[in-house]
């Protein structure tokens, strides 16, 4: 028996030894066979266990399980210590860069011009204190013409101009005729004015128009900008300086602008605005040659403006003999086209990446 016990002693402190000195995880598994393993050390003392009297089976038995437990303890810290030791080596090595750029597999896209006009254009109204409004696109009869004065015999509600939802689609109880895709933004006036409730109002509503109508400077579908600030005391005077400031801050500082009359059921008095031309500065005259942007006249034509009419600020719920106010609506493809030097209206909506990249 004191044979078994010494083979015993004697594993335990060459195992202490070994797995101490152990260099790697590899080491350890290596020992753990040779120690613990079928064939392993421990099997083989233990297998002169058959030999002994059955007396004193128990207490080598005792010290065997006792040898197990301490060398399978070592392996276990011996384990820990090896993975502290690479984690602290690859700390210590050289550090990985996670902040390097990617590589750029595909070209970065942009905002579609027209997306980009109508967010410039709401910038600067922005700043002069304007909130965003929007309205429905199938829009009743009565905001779009009626409200507007508009009367139903008023030649653009001609079936040649307007997109009118077919009858068979109307829900139940709905009169024929009475829904339509808006022809403009301004119905949206009306809708501000009665969602406010009061005055002051002072909104701008960019959104989407259907006319029926297409060639080189007309599309079926168009984008507008309309505007609209009423208030106590507005005058023509606040209209002029609002679409002046515009004017500068769109087209450039020195850009000027040019009133004149026009008509408008729903604003009264009315005009039409004209900027200088924003390729020839107005003079008509580019390299020497005549500009055929504003046919030599040093003058373009963007927008419809006007004092709001008092039927329509009443169909607002807003008190006309106390307030006052301006409107005015642009087209965004055409602000846009003026900008950028665009000649075709077309070019927007072909989503041609080789126009579409330019900008
Ligand atoms: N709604 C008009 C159009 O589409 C433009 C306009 C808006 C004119 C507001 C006056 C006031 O032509």
């Amino acid at each position: 028996m004191a044979d078994l016990l010494s083979q015993l002693e004697a594993l335990a402190t060459g195992a202490r030894a070994a797995i101490a000195a152990a260099p790697d995880e590899k080491g350890l598994e290596e020992l753990r066979v040779r120690f613990l393993g079928k064939k392993g050390e421990l099997s083989q003392v233990l297998r002169g266990m058959g030999q002994l009297p059955a007396g004193e089976r128990p207490r080598v038995g005792e010290v065997a399980n006792r040898v197990r437990d301490e060398v399978e303890g070592l392996l276990a810290d011996g384990k820990r210590r090896l993975e502290t030791k690479a984690l602290e080596a690859e700390l210590a090595g050289a550090p990985i860069d996670v902040t390097l750029a990617g590589r750029r597999l595909l070209p970065r896209g942009h905002r579609h011009p027209i997306t980009r006009a109508t967010e410039d254009i709401s910038a600067i109204f922005a700043r002069l204190g304007y909130e965003v409004a929007s309205g429905p696109e199938i829009e009743l009869d009565w905001f779009n013409f009626e409200a507007l004065n508009l009367p139903p015999d008023h030649p653009a509600r001609d079936m040649q101009d307007t997109f009118y939802v077919e009858e068979s689609t109307l829900r139940a109880g709905v009169k024929p005729g009475s829904v339509l895709l808006r022809t403009h933004t301004s119905p949206v006036q009306v809708r501000s004015m009665k969602r406010l409730g009061k005055a002051p109002v002072r909104i701008i509503c960019p959104g989407r128009v259907y006319r029926s109508d297409y060639d080189q400077t007309h599309s079926p579908m168009f984008h507008q900008v309309e505007g609209l600030c009423v208030d106590e005391g507005i005058t023509f005077a606040d209209l002029k300086g609002t679409l002046a400031a515009f004017a500068r801050a769109y087209f450039g500082p020195g850009t000027r602008t040019r009133f004149r009359p026009s008509y408008f059921p729903f604003t009264e008095p009315s005009a039409e605005v004209d900027v200088s031309c924003t390729i020839c500065g107005g003079t008509g005259r580019k390299d020497g040659k005549r500009c055929g942007t504003c046919k030599e006249t040093g003058w373009l034509e963007v927008l419809g403006a006007g004092m709001v009419h008092p039927r329509v600020l009443e169909n607002g719920g807003i008190d006309s003999k106390r307030h006052t106010g301006f409107a005015f609506g642009m087209g965004v493809e055409r602000m846009a086209m003026l900008r950028y030097g665009i000649d075709d209206l077309r070019l927007y909506f072909e989503n041609d990446l080789r126009f579409l990249s330019q900008f």
